[in-house]
Order: structure tokens, then C-alpha cells, then sequence
């Protein structure tokens, strides 16, 4: 008895003296560091840490005097450090492989065994947040609580939980026979009252998020690739019902119908977006609706899907909307649609997250508002402004480092040489480079 007392009060001890440390100060020289919020580049900064947070940031010279004599430092002065990626539309839990075996041999069980390993890959590429649009049995809940317990290495992370789909629609994961059915990966949820309960289960097991699969998909087995596959009423049921709880929705549409009854319903954004016209663009100028437009994407079905045993109808869905998305994601930058970063990771390999910087480059953005897209912009719509995105006191102290200058050529976003999470380091490649 009285040897277990002596343990506690030892362990008591050691918690407080724990509790009283001053937080470690971690002070960093940037050569370049690029600002989002404010469109500039400033020269010579050092970035003072403390915890996980941003204790302060400034010319160098100004701040030198102000950091403590035991802060660990990190010698920046010839690379161009940004604000953590955000990536607004992941499925970190899984990557396909191989079509049959993906649908016929695994099970939950196995994506839940090899999510850490993508959600490393994503934080190691220098995606300090996503927002996981989507995950069967709750995976991506799972991976959030270990990820923020230190248990795995990955980014910081916006849950979605089970996306909601119609009966036969984009999320149904069932076979399309009635003897198939895949039980409990699939939110099936049809009518007003079943969507209203698909949002409040996944809000009560922790979705930080609610998504909805409002038209047909590319990847999926219906015949349409945007179709509108919920109702009006049902998807305002779902906007009405998530707000109650504080919650925003993303409708994945890429049907020019299906993207406008999402728009009128209220969702917060629109995944894809592939068959915008001038009227749904309009609408969602006016509405301030999300773009978040995957299209990095179809580069790698086209070169990979065949090889994957994909049914070449779904490769032929892909045919549709590649060329058209990237045409109608232009024409909605160039009428100043609010764009965010997503880029349906998971399709294509996690920690490859960064490939898409070029096409929004390409088709109308600068590569500063590239920049933006996946930083302040990301951080708005996921509702974290005040907390990541940008390199200002109070923030988490997430960024990365690229030798070279980005705006120059923002592909050098696709390889970053090293990633801070919460003040500490993730990936340190700066010597293989
Ligand atoms: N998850 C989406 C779907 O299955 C991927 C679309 C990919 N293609 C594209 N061009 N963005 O519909």
C-alpha cells in the first residue's frame, strides 16, 4: 500500500513539474518567407516558436535580442518557408490498387491497418491539414484520435466520417446485384428523415464535417457521371440539419443540376464542379459557394486506372469530365469564384498532394493565389482562419521549406525539403537535396 502511495505522489510530481515547464522556443531563420494573407514575400525573417504555436515573426534583425539563449534553432536563411499546406478534399484512409481486389479481398480492417501510413506520407508532403471528405466504419475518426494523441505521424485533420449517398448513387458500395451487399462502409440514406439521421449519427460518433454525394461520379457504377442523385428537399434537409449542429456540408457534383440544387440547398461547397455553367457559376458568386475542383485527377485514372482493372465504362466517365472540369475551373477563377485546394487524394497516391499546384496554375490562377488556395483560402472554408493558413502569432506553428522560389515555380511545391508540424519537425530532407 504504502509503496503504491509513494509511486503516485512520485508521478504527481513529475506531472506538475511538467505542467510548470516553460514551453520549449524553437526560433527559425527564413531566407523568404511567403505570407498568403497579406500577397507578399518578405526578406530575412526569424519566426519565434514556443509550444506549438507562433510566439512572434519579423525582420530578423528586430527579433534577434527578443529570443532566449536555450531556443533551438532552425537555419532557414536559404529556403522560402510557406504556411502548412491544407488540403480540402482528402480520403486518407485508402489508395486503390487493384479494382477486383480492392472490392472482393479487402475489408475496412485493412484500409484502417494502413491509414497511418498515408496520413504520414500526406503530413511528410507538407499537408499540415486536410479536411477527409469521406471514409468507411469511421476510420478516418480513429486515425484523427491517434494522430492527435502522438500515437501516428499525420496531418492535422477535418472529419467527414461516412459520406451520405442515395440508394444506387456515388457512396453506394454495395454490388449492384441484390445478393451483394457490403455491409456498414456505405451512408446510405434516402428521404428527408434518413438523411437527418445519417448526419446526426455521423456527428455524434465525431464528424467535424458532413458530405453528401449530390449527383453520379466517375469512379462509381451508375451509368451517369453527374446525375443529380438527391432531391432538393433532401439536400436542404442535410444543410438544415448539419447547421443545427454547427456543422457545414460539401456536396461532391460534378452535374450541372445536381451542382445547382446543392448551391440553392446551401452546401458550403462544391467538390468538382465538373459541368459548371455561366448560371451555376453566377450562383455561387453570389451565394459565396466553395469551389474545391480535383483536377490534378485525370492525369492519373487516364494513366493508371487501365492498369488497375478499372471497367472501362468508368474510364470512359473520365473521358467526360477531365478536359471540361479544368476548362470550367478557369472560367469560375476568371469570374472570381472562391477556389479552395482539394484535390481527391486518394484517387491518385497519398503525399502526392502537391501535383495539383500546377494545374490551377495553368488554368487561371497566379501562383501566389495557388499559394493562397491551399493556405488562407483552405483555412476559411474548413473554418480554422484563426488558427492555420497563415504564420502570424497564435497560429500553429505549421509550414514547410523549399529551396528555390515557389512563385517562380510552383512545382517545387511537389517536393518540399521540410515540413514543422505544431513546432516539430516532420520530414527533414534538407541534406539529401
Ligand atoms: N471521386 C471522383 C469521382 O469518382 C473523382 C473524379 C475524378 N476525375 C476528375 N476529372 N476530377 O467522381
Amino acid at each position: 500500500m504504502a509503496l503504491v502511495g509513494v509511486v503516485v505522489i512520485a508521478r504527481a510530481a513529475e506531472e506538475s513539474a511538467a505542467l510548470a515547464k516553460p514551453p520549449a522556443v524553437v526560433a527559425v531563420r527564413i531566407g523568404r518567407l511567403i505570407a498568403p494573407e497579406t500577397a507578399s514575400v518578405l526578406a530575412q525573417q526569424l519566426l519565434v516558436i514556443e509550444g506549438d504555436r507562433v510566439k512572434a515573426v519579423g525582420p530578423a534583425a528586430a527579433l534577434q535580442s527578443s529570443v532566449p539563449a536555450t531556443a533551438t534553432l532552425i537555419d532557414l536563411s536559404d529556403y522560402t518557408v510557406l504556411p502548412g499546406l491544407i488540403d480540402c478534399h482528402t480520403h486518407v484512409v485508402s489508395q486503390p490498387e487493384d479494382y477486383y481486389g480492392d472490392r472482393f479481398r479487402k475489408s475496412p480492417i485493412d484500409l484502417a491497418i494502413s491509414a497511418h501510413v498515408y496520413a504520414r506520407r500526406t503530413v511528410e508532403a507538407g499537408f499540415t491539414t486536410i479536411r477527409n471528405l469521406g471514409a468507411a466504419e469511421y476510420i478516418d475518426l480513429a486515425l484523427r484520435r491517434a494522430i492527435d494523441s502522438g500515437k501516428v505521424v499525420g496531418p492535422r485533420m477535418l472529419c467527414a466520417a461516412i459520406t451520405l449517398s442515395a440508394t444506387g448513387g456515388h457512396g453506394d458500395l454495395n454490388g449492384f446485384s441484390p445478393y451483394l451487399k457490403f455491409d456498414r462502409i456505405s451512408g446510405i440514406a434516402d428521404g428527408v428523415e434518413g438523411v437527418r439521421k445519417r448526419v446526426r449519427e455521423n456527428i455524434k460518433y465525431g464528424a467535424d464535417w458532413i458530405k453528401i454525394a449530390a449527383s453520379a461520379g466517375v469512379l462509381s457504377e451508375e451509368e451517369s457521371v453527374g446525375a443529380p442523385q438527391y432531391s432538393f428537399e433532401e439536400m436542404k434537409a442535410v444543410v438544415e440539419e448539419a447547421k443545427m449542429w454547427g456543422r457545414k456540408v460539401a456536396a461532391h457534383a460534378h452535374g450541372t443540376e445536381a451542382i445547382k440544387i446543392a448551391i440553392r440547398a446551401g452546401v458550403a461547397s462544391i467538390e468538382h464542379g465538373s459541368f459548371l455553367d455561366d448560371e451555376a457559376i453566377a450562383m455561387m458568386k453570389e451565394r459565396g459557394t466553395w469551389l474545391v475542383a480535383d483536377i490534378y485527377n485525370d492525369d492519373y485514372i487516364l494513366a493508371e486506372f487501365g492498369r488497375m482493372g478499372y471497367p472501362p465504362k468508368i474510364i470512359e466517365k473520365e473521358r467526360l469530365v477531365g478536359r471540361l472540369q479544368r476548362e470550367n475551373f478557369q472560367k469560375a477563377v476568371r469570374a472570381g469564384v472562391k477556389v479552395a485546394y482539394g484535390t481527391d487524394a486518394g484517387v491518385y497516391p497519398h503525399g502526392w498532394n502537391g501535383k495539383q499546384f500546377r494545374h490551377m496554375v495553368q488554368w487561371g490562377l497566379t501562383p501566389m493565389q495557388a499559394i493562397q488556395s491551399a493556405t488562407t483560402d483552405a483555412a476559411d472554408l474548413i473554418g480554422w482562419k484563426d488558427k492555420v493558413g497563415r504564420l502570424v502569432p497564435g497560429y500553429f506553428a505549421d509550414f514547410v521549406a523549399v529551396k528555390g522560389d515557389p512563385l517562380a515555380d510552383v512545382t517545387l511545391l511537389e517536393n518540399v525539403a521540410l515540413v514543422v508540424k505544431g513546432g516539430a519537425v516532420v520530414k527533414d530532407a534538407r541534406r539529401a537535396k
